[in-house]
């Protein structure tokens, strides 16, 4: 049997982190010039039932078996066993690479998640649709974050610009014109879970003044999603500085992040905000396409540790490392 493979885009959220968990809207959009690759291959020689995992970047090489009982890929088989309906996944060796920093609010674990479930149904020859995959991968976020909206599994698994509410079908956006972003990564890992914990916690103690930063970052994200339709990106540039502000309230931002952001807006950049979880990971830049070159070299001498420029339309197909 040929060896079968899947991949899965980074992800960027545009407007609306951390809020959607409480409800409110969120607009995110697949990153194609990142992505996690599975490859899926027989193993003959290998016992009944047994899968052979090894994934370079994450120092992983064990097997289903040898996984620990709360491992996100546990609960990724088994899922996959009772949505396909068949009793033990067929031995088989699973190689997964990838090009998408983890720990940068770029979607890593779901892109993990979706390229996984994708490469072995294709393999076994029973292909999912995207409702299914998007379901497991949800699951399986949970397991890597505790209390996630569904964002970056639906994101990533549908690979489309979308307006997302928790528990509600994701709407495809339109974009009618391109708009072209630096991603920035800081450098600093964050783990999403931590972060949305904290949010929580400072929400349960002050939850008046939460709900107000909620609410205002829903209102956000209503004005994006019509401007974008309407081909009005300039104007998101104000709307973006104003998620940032409240996002540094909310207590997620860091002192890197707000670095790459002001040396992003004081060069020239229109607008700029931290994007997922935050305390580390990247920020995005919305930028005048021929500025594209001095806002990332700006940014990489403010620290930041890559860069990657992605021109955003409905088709998502212009990314450039
Ligand atoms: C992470 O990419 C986005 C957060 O809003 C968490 C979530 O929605 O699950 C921070």
């Amino acid at each position: 049997m040929p060896a079968v493979s899947a991949s899965a885009p980074g992800k960027i959220i545009l407007f609306g982190e951390h809020a959607v968990v409480y409800g409110q809207p969120a607009i995110a959009v697949p990153v194609t010039s990142v992505s996690i690759k599975v490859v899926v291959q027989a193993a003959p020689l290998q016992p009944a039932g047994m899968i052979s995992i090894e994934s370079p970047p994450v120092g992983l090489n064990t097997t289903r078996k040898n996984l620990p009982d709360h491992h996100p890929l546990k609960k990724l088989f088994d899922l996959l066993e009772d949505t396909l309906g068949i009793s033990h996944l067929p031995a088989m060796k699973i190689r997964i690479t990838s090009t998408l920093p983890a720990g940068a609010g770029m979607g890593s674990s779901a892109a993990v998640s979706v390229a996984t479930i994708r490469a072995i149904s294709r393999f076994l020859g029973i292909p999912l649709q995207n409702e299914q995959i998007n379901q497991i991968a949800y699951e399986v976020e949970k397991v890597y974050h505790g209390t996630p909206s569904g964002i970056d599994n639906t994101v990533i698994t549908y690979q489309m610009p979308i307006y997302f509410v928790r528990q509600v079908p994701p709407q495809i956006i339109p974009l009618k014109t391109p708009l072209t972003l630096v991603i920035a990564n800081s450098g600093e890992g964050a783990s999403t879970g931590e972060m949305v914990a904290g949010v929580r916690q400072r929400w349960q103690e002050n939850p008046q003044r939460y709900e107000q930063i909620f609410s205002r970052i829903g209102s956000i994200v209503n004005s994006a999603k019509k401007l974008l339709e309407n081909g009005e990106w300039r104007q998101l540039a104000p709307l973006m500085n104003e998620n940032h502000r409240l996002l540094q309230e909310m207590g997620v931002s860091s002192p890197s992040l707000d670095r790459l952001v002001n040396a992003a807006l004081e060069c020239g950049a229109l607008g700029a905000k931290l994007t997922g979880g935050g305390g580390g990971g990247n920020i995005i830049a919305l930028v005048e396409p021929d500025q594209v070159e001095l806002i990332s070299q700006k940014l990489s001498q403010m620290g930041a540790v890559q860069t990657w420029v992605t021109t955003l339309s409905s088709r998502v197909e212009d990314d450039q490392p």
